[in-house]
C-alpha cells in the first residue's frame, strides 16, 4: 500500500473517504454533487461522526458508481484523527477496494497527517508465511491518493511517516518466530539503520566474556545461539548534546524459562520476549528517519533462554559486569539478568544522563495492569512525569509503580549480593528493585515493564491483532518533547 499525493483522485477511485467531526455532518465539506444524498443516508444510518465510526454508501458520478466512506473524527483531536484513519483501513483493507482516495477538506494539516498516520500504522500486517490465503482475506488496497498536494512534503507527514516505519520494524521483529529471529539475525535486521546514519556496534560472546557479563552469559549458556549486545547510536545534534539518552531493551528472542521450564500452554508467546529490544530498534529507526535533533543510544541485550545440558541451574551464583553477585533462584527470571549487564555496560560506555529500559519483564505486570498500561518504575519524579505525559499523548499509556527499601530487602540472598526473585507478592516491583541496583548514582532511570502491551489479542485503533509496536510512539514523543526543544 502506498500513498500518492495529488490534486484530484485517480481516474477510477473505488472509494473516497471523508473525515467528519461529531455533530458536523451539516457543515461537512463533502465536495460532491450528491452531498444531500450522502447526508441523508448517513443520518438514516445513524452516523454521528463519533471517533472511529464508519459509514459507507454509494453515489453515481457520471457513468461511474463510487463508494463514499465517512469516518468519524469526534472532537478532531490527534488521537481521534489517528483512530479515524485506522478505522478506514480496518474496514477497507481487504474489502476489494483497490484505489482509495482521501479528501482532507475541512481538516487542518495536522489533523489530516494524523489521519494518514493512523491509516499507515493500521495497514501493517505480516503475511509472508501464508502460502494459501482465501481471495477475500487478501489485502486489496494498492494505493491511497491523498487529495492534498502540500501534504507530501509537509514536515508533519514526513515525521509521522518515519515514526510509522519505526513501529513497523518493531512489529516485524516481534512477530517473527524464534527460529527466524535470534540474537544474530536480530542484529542483521537492524543493519539497515546504518544507511540512515545510525552507528552500529555489536559485541559477541568473547567480548562479553572479557567484560565479565556473567549474568547475561549465564542465561545464554543453555542455548546454541550465541548472544549479542547491539548498540545503535543516533546523534542529530552534531555533538551539541554531549550526554546521550540511553534506551536499553530486553531481547530474549525466546524464553523457555530455562531449567525452571515454563508450562507448555502459551509458551509460543515467548517469541515476543524481545519486545523491549524491538521497541528500542524501532525507536532508533523512527528517530533517524525523521532526523531527530537529539543524541540517543539504543542498546539491545540479545539472548535465547533454553534448557540444555549446559544450561544454568537454580541456585547457581553468577557475577555481573558490575561485580555484584547474583544467586539465580529461578532461571525463568532471566530478563533482569540480561538487563543488569546491558544497563551496566551502557552506563560505563556511553555516560548517559538518562537511561530508560524496556522489557517484557514480568507476568505480574499483566495481573496488575492488563493490556491498558505498561508499568513505569523510576528513581526520578521528573523523568517519570515526562514519560507518563509522552505516553498519554502518543497513545502508549504508562502507569507508575512505587519503589522502596522495603521491597528491595526481598531480593537479598543468603549466599550472594542478591537473588533474582523476591517473595510472593509485588513481583513487578521486586524485579524493578533488582534493576535499580545496577543504576549508578546520579543517573536518571526509568524501567518500563511492557509485558502486557507488546502483543494484542484483539485489534486496537491503530494495530491489528498481534504485535502492537508499543514503545516507539512513546519514546519518539518523549525525545521530541524533552530533547528537541
Ligand atoms: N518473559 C517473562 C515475563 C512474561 C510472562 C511476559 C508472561 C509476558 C507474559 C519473564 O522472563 C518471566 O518469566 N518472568 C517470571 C518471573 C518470575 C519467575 C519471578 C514471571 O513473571 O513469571
Ligand atoms: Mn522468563
Ligand atoms: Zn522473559
Amino acid at each position: 500500500m502506498k500513498f500518492i499525493f495529488a490534486a484530484s483522485p485517480p481516474s477510477a477511485p473505488d472509494a473516497i473517504v471523508f473525515a467528519i467531526g461529531k455533530d458536523a455532518l451539516e457543515r461537512a465539506e463533502l465536495s460532491l454533487e450528491q452531498t444531500d444524498v450522502v447526508r441523508t443516508a448517513a443520518k438514516a444510518g445513524r452516523f454521528e461522526g463519533k471517533t472511529g465510526q464508519i459509514f459507507q454508501t454509494f453515489v453515481k458520478e457520471g457513468d461511474a458508481v463510487i463508494q463514499i466512506v465517512l469516518t468519524g473524527i469526534g472532537k478532531g483531536e490527534r488521537k481521534d484523527c489517528e483512530a479515524a484513519g485506522g478505522a478506514v483501513i480496518a474496514k477497507l483493507m481487504t474489502s476489494g477496494v483497490k484505489q482509495l482516495a482521501i479528501n482532507g477538506k475541512g481538516l487542518a494539516q495536522d489533523q489530516l497527517a494524523r489521519l494518514l498516520f493512523g491509516a499507515k500504522l493500521r495497514s501493517w500486517r505480516i503475511d509472508k508465511y501464508r502460502t494459501t490465503m482465501p481471495e477475500n482475506s487478501k489485502p486489496t488496497i494498492e494505493a491511497i491518493t491523498v487529495l492534498d498536494t502540500d501534504m507530501e512534503s509537509a514536515q508533519v507527514w514526513q515525521d509521522l511517516s518515519a515514526v510509522a516505519d519505526g513501529v513497523a520494524l518493531t512489529r516485524e521483529l516481534v512477530s517473527e518466530p524464534a527460529n527466524v529471529i535470534y540474537p544474530e539475525s536480530f542484529v542483521a535486521r537492524c543493519e539497515e539503520l546504518r544507511d540512515m546514519g545510525v552507528e552500529i556496534t555489536v559485541l559477541g560472546q568473547e567480548e562479553m566474556e572479557k567484560l565479565g557479563m556473567g549474568a547475561l552469559l549465564g542465561v545464554s549458556q543453555g542455548s546454541v545461539r550465541p548472544p549479542r549486545m547491539l548498540a545503535m547510536r543516533w546523534d542529530g545534534t552534531n555533538g551539541a548534546q554531549e550526554k546521550p539518552l540511553a534506551l536499553v531493551g530486553k531481547g530474549v528472542t525466546f524464553d523457555t524459562g530455562g531449567i525452571s521450564l515454563k508450562p507448555p500452554l502459551g509458551m509460543e508467546d515467548m517469541k515476543w520476549d524481545m519486545g523491549g529490544a524491538g521497541a528500542v530498534a524501532g525507536t532508533m529507526k523512527a528517530l533517524a528517519g525523521r532526523k531527530a535533533k537529539a543524541h540517543v543510544i539504543g542498546v539491545c541485550g540479545l539472548v535465547e533462554n533454553m534448557p540444555d545440558g549446559n544450561a544454568q541451574r537454580p541456585g547457581d551464583v553468577v557475577t555481573s559486569m558490575s561485580g555484584q553477585t547474583i544467586e539465580v533462584i529461578n532461571t525463568d527470571a532471566e530478563g533482569r539478568l540480561v538487563l543488569c549487564d546491558a544497563l551496566h555496560w551502557t552506563q560505563e560506555t556511553f555516560q548517559p544522563e538518562v537511561v530508560i529500559n524496556l522489557a517484557t519483564l514480568t507476568g505480574a505486570i499483566i495481573v496488575s495492569l492488563g493490556s491498558e498500561h505498561a508499568g513505569c518504575f523510576s528513581n526520578d519524579d521528573g523523568l517519570s512525569d515526562n514519560l507518563l505525559a509522552a505516553g498519554t499523548k502518543a497513545g502508549d499509556p504508562l502507569w507508575r509503580f512505587p519503589l522502596s527499601a522495603a521491597y528491595d530487602k526481598q531480593i537479598n540472598s543468603p549466599i550472594a549480593d542478591m537473588k533474582n526473585v523476591g517473595g510472593k507478592g509485588a513481583g513487578s516491583i521486586t524485579a524493578a528493585q533488582f534493576l535499580k541496583r545496577f543504576i549508578k548514582d546520579g543517573v536518571k532511570w526509568a524501567h518500563l515493564d511492557i509485558a502486557g502491551m507488546v502483543w494484542a489479542d484483539k485489534p486496537g485503533p491503530v494495530w491489528d491483532k498481534g504485535a502492537t509496536g508499543f514503545g516507539v510512539r512513546l519514546l519518539d514523543q518523549y525525545v521530541a518533547d524533552n530533547f528537541e526543544q
